[in-house]
C-alpha cells in the first residue's frame, strides 16, 4: 500500500471586490508582506504538507515573485484560476494531476484566510486523516442569526447546530475531482462532497482564522499577527 500524502491547494483567483482597493486583496501589505503571503508560509511550514499550490488568475501581472523566494522548495505556482472558485479549485487539481495520487488528501485554503497557524492545520490532519469522508475547520455560530426580506427581518433561524465553514477543507483526491465536476456552483468544497450525499467531519478552529473581507479586517488582520 502507499503512503497517503498531503498537498495544499490555495486558490487565489479572486479580485476581492468588497474591500474596495484596485489591487486583488491578496496582495495587499498585511504585516509587512502581501496578505497571501502569510497563509502560504503556515501551509509551507507544515512538516506533513508535500506541497503547496497556489491558483492564479492567468492574466495575473500581480503575483510578487521576488516574495516568495524562501518558500520556493514547496511553492508552486498555478496560472489557471477559472471563473469561480470552484473552477478555480478543479483548474489547479486537473494541473496537480501529474504528482497527486487519487487517494492522496488535498487541503483547500483561502488565500484571505491570513491568519491561519501551523496548529489549525495540524489539528485538521489529525482528526480528518483517519476519516472515511473528510472534513473542515469550523466554529459553531455564536450570534442570533436573521433571516433578510427587503431590509426588514423575515425570520429568526435557530443557530443551534449551526456551523460557520472556514478552510482549510481537507478531502481525498479523487473524490474531491469528483464532486466538483458534479456540483460546480458550489461556494465551497464540502457543498461539493455533501451534494454526493457524505458527511464531512466538523473540526472546531476558532475565529481568528476568519476571512479578510473588508477594510477593518486588515486591521484585525494585522493586530492578530502582531499579537500571537
Ligand atoms: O470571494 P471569496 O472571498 O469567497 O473567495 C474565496 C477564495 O477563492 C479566495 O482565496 C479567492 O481568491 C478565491 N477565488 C478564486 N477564483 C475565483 C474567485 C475566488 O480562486 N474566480
Amino acid at each position: 500500500m502507499s503512503i497517503t500524502s498531503y498537498f495544499a491547494l490555495v486558490p487565489a483567483a479572486g479580485g476581492g471586490a468588497r474591500m474596495g482597493t484596485s489591487i486583488p486583496k491578496q496582495y495587499l501589505t498585511l504585516a509587512g508582506r502581501p496578505l497571501i503571503y502569510h497563509p502560504l508560509a503556515t501551509l509551507c511550514s507544515v512538516e506533513r504538507i508535500e506541497r503547496v499550490y497556489v491558483v492564479l488568475a492567468p492574466d495575473d501581472e500581480d503575483w510578487p515573485e521576488e516574495e516568495f523566494v524562501d518558500l520556493a522548495s514547496k511553492l508552486r505556482v498555478l496560472r489557471c484560476g477559472g471563473a469561480t472558485r470552484a473552477e478555480s479549485v478543479a483548474n489547479g487539481l486537473r494541473e496537480m494531476a501529474a504528482i497527486v495520487t487519487d487517494e492522496d488528501w488535498v487541503l483547500v485554503h483561502d488565500a484571505a484566510r491570513a491568519c491561519l497557524t501551523v496548529d489549525h492545520v495540524e489539528t485538521l490532519i489529525r482528526v480528518v486523516g483517519a476519516d472515511i469522508v473528510g472534513g473542515i475547520l469550523a466554529t459553531p455560530v455564536a450570534d442570533t442569526l436573521k433571516h433578510e426580506a427587503l431590509a426588514r427581518i423575515n425570520a429568526t433561524v435557530p443557530r443551534d447546530d449551526l456551523w460557520q465553514a472556514q478552510t482549510p477543507q481537507m478531502f481525498r483526491y479523487r473524490l474531491l475531482v469528483r464532486a466538483l465536476a458534479a456540483a460546480p456552483s458550489v461556494t465551497d468544497e464540502s457543498g461539493a462532497i455533501e451534494a454526493l450525499g457524505l458527511k464531512p467531519k466538523l473540526v472546531a478552529a476558532d475565529s481568528t482564522n476568519f476571512k479578510v473581507t473588508y477594510p477593518l479586517d486588515l486591521k484585525l488582520a494585522e493586530w492578530i499577527l502582531a499579537n500571537r
